[in-house]
């Protein structure tokens, strides 16, 4: 990756296009099946130009519980874009498409109207959670029926593809703008794309420079996504049998309660009495970093720096810890 980021062929994408950026929006236009794609130095930054392309100022964004649109994103729809959010409450871990349907007001005078629905596939919060492209299919469809936009935070998006060999442009045929990450379990060091139809794409150009995004020399960061979507994608298949294998040997041990992951992240729920602040503590003095989700939830994430010696060591501390 290296190599490719030192001799990236490159230019000045704020004033006429940097040839290494144009070919990576052009592959990931054609990956997820949309008309452009625009690269992103970061995935917030992509996810609210969507928001912004797709809501209305005083209208409200429904997305599920635990969100990063929602949660992690410092109010950016209601600060920048002036939507206001409503978590939807999934049957399962995540949103679905009846429970969407529940929550969508019918017209009064006296309720304001959703504009935008948001997915997150996977979703980080419930745990690398996939939602099958059936369920995707209908949140589209309820949506539709509703004349809302959908924005697909596909931060993820890779893990979702690789672990349930549902091609990429399937996923993404069930939203208008779909942001995809690179600096998560491709290990690129930066940046991430926001794909759509090309108008609303070129009106994301100038949104992206708005909001500060305007890169010029970065064809050096794009040469490392391109590098990564060919050495980087086939491997999650690798993350996600190393989280299974920490699940299993963490389940049950001294009282812990493991959510049965989908992908490469792992949540662990503490024994009662216990904070989760304090193992992550004890763990991370033994060489072994892990999040405090919640006061009684772990995080783990499985990536392309964590081999099987590391997953065993990991199962081991946390199960001690
Ligand atoms: C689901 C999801 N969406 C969006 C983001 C934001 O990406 P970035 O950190 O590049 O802004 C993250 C980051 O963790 C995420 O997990």
């Amino acid at each position: 990756m290296r190599q490719a980021i030192a001799t990236a062929e490159i230019g000045d994408d704020v004033l006429d296009g940097d040839p290494t950026v144009k070919k990576l929006e052009a592959r990931i236009a054609s990956l997820l099946g949309k008309e452009a794609a625009l690269f992103f130095p970061s995935g917030t930054m992509a996810n609210q130009t969507g928001v912004w392309l797709l809501s209305r100022p005083g209208t409200e964004i429904l997305l599920g519980t635990g969100s990063h649109v929602m949660m992690y994103e410092a109010a950016a729809a209601a600060a920048l874009c002036g939507a206001q959010v409503r978590p939807v409450q999934g049957a399962g871990l995540v949103m679905d498409a009846e429970s969407l349907r529940a929550a969508i007001r019918p017209y009064t005078p006296y309720t304001l109207s959703a504009s935008l629905v948001c997915i997150e596939n996977t979703h980080n919060g419930a745990g690398g959670v996939i939602t099958p492209l059936d369920e995707m299919r209908a949140i589209r469809d309820v949506a539709r029926e509703h004349s809302l936009g959908v924005h697909l935070d596909g931060a993820r998006l890779w893990n979702a593809h690789v672990a349930s060999g549902t091609p990429l442009a399937d996923f993404a045929a069930c939203a208008d703008t779909v942001m995809v990450s690179f600096s998560k379990g491709l290990g690129c060091p930066v940046g991430a794309a926001l794909a759509g139809p090309a108008s609303l794409m070129r009106e994301g150009w100038m949104v992206r420079k708005r909001f500060g995004g305007g890169m010029r020399q970065s064809g050096f960061l794009a040469a490392a996504v391109l590098y990564a979507l060919d050495a980087h994608m086939e491997r999650l298949a690798d993350d996600h049998a190393r989280a299974r294998r920490f699940a299993q040997s963490v389940d049950g041990v001294t009282g812990m309660r493991v959510v049965p992951p989908d992908t490469n992240i792992v949540m662990i729920d503490v024994p009662p009495g216990c904070e989760a602040s304090a193992i992550a503590e004890r763990a991370a003095a033994q060489g072994v970093l892990i999040s405090a989700w919640t006061r009684t939830r772990l995080r783990a994430v499985f990536h392309m720096d964590v081999d099987d010696a590391g997953t065993e060591k990991a199962a081991r501390v946390i199960c001690g810890a």
